[in-house]
C-alpha cells in the first residue's frame, strides 16, 4: 500500500457524528486480532504466522485515546459497501460489520489526483491506528485499502514490514517477479521490508486490512524496472 506522510490527516476534513466512534474503533481491532490470532492465522506457514502474532501483539499495545474521526472520501469509497456486501459469513463478516460501522468517518487517502487518473478514481487507503491514525502508535499501522475492479496497482516497496488479510475480492497479488496468482478472502500476505509487490484486480473489488511495522513513516513508492 502506498502512504505519504504529507497527506496525514488533519487537512480537508469534516467532523462526522457517529453512534459511538471509540467503541466502533475498538471493535474493529478487536476484531482485526481475533483474526490475526485465529486457527488460520496460526495454520498459515510459519513466517507469515509469526508476523500475524507479533502484529496482534503490537496492536494490543496500542492503548493511545481514539480521537474523533475526520472523514474524506474519495471516488473509490463508492466500491466500499458493495464489497462488505460480499462478505462471506463467519469471523470475516464480523470484521466487515465492523467496517461498515465505521465507514462514514474514515479518512481516505489518495496521492494519484494528478499522475494517474484510474488509478485515483479506484484505489485508496486509509488509517485507523498508526502516526495519521484515529488511535496514535509509531510503533504500528492498521487499516484498510480499496482497489475497485479492473486495476492494477503496480509493483512498489516500501521499508515497513507488512501483513496483509483479504475482506473481499478475489485479486491477483505478485511479489518480486514471481507471477501473480489469485489470492481469495481470508487470506494473509506477508510482504517483507522493500520487496516489490503488486496488486491486479478483475471484476471484484479488492478490500483488505493493511498492517505496517518498522518503518512505519516512510511512504511507499513505484519500484524501478529491472535492468
Ligand atoms: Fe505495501
Amino acid at each position: 500500500m502506498t502512504r505519504d506522510p504529507a497527506q496525514g490527516a488533519g487537512g480537508a476534513a469534516g467532523l462526522v457524528t457517529q453512534g459511538d466512534w471509540p467503541a466502533d474503533v475498538a471493535a474493529f481491532c478487536d476484531a482485526t486480532r481475533v483474526l490475526l490470532t485465529s486457527d488460520a492465522a496460526r495454520n498459515s506457514p510459519p513466517e507469515v504466522a509469526a508476523e500475524c502474532a507479533e502484529m496482534a501483539r503490537l496492536l494490543a499495545g496500542v492503548t493511545a485515546p481514539i480521537c474523533n474521526p475526520q472523514a474524506h472520501e474519495l471516488p473509490a469509497v463508492r466500491f466500499l459497501h458493495p464489497a462488505l456486501q460480499t462478505v462471506a459469513p463467519g469471523p470475516l463478516q464480523h470484521l466487515a460489520s465492523t467496517v461498515a460501522a465505521l465507514a462514514g468517518g474514515l479518512w481516505w487517502r489518495n496521492k494519484y489526483r494528478n499522475s494517474d487518473a484510474r488509478l485515483y478514481d479506484r484505489f485508496g487507503f486509509c488509517d485507523l491506528v498508526g502516526p495519521d491514525g484515529v488511535q496514535a502508535s509509531d510503533q504500528v499501522t492498521l487499516g484498510l485499502v480499496i482497489v475497485g475492479p479492473q486495476t492494477l496497482y503496480p509493483l512498489h516497496e516500501h521499508p515497513a514490514r507488512e501483513l496483509y488479510l483479504v475482506l473481499a475480492g478475489t485479486a491477483d497479488w505478485a511479489v518480486d517477479d514471481t507471477p501473480f496468482a489469485p489470492r481469495p478472502p481470508g487470506a494473509f500476505l506477508l510482504h517483507h521490508e522493500m520487496q516489490p509487490h503488486a496488486m491486479r484486480t478483475g471484476d471484484e473489488t479488492l478490500l483488505a486490512l493493511s498492517m505496517w511495522r518498522g518503518d512505519i513513516r516512510a511512504p511507499s513508492r513505484f519500484s524501478e524496472p529491472k535492468p
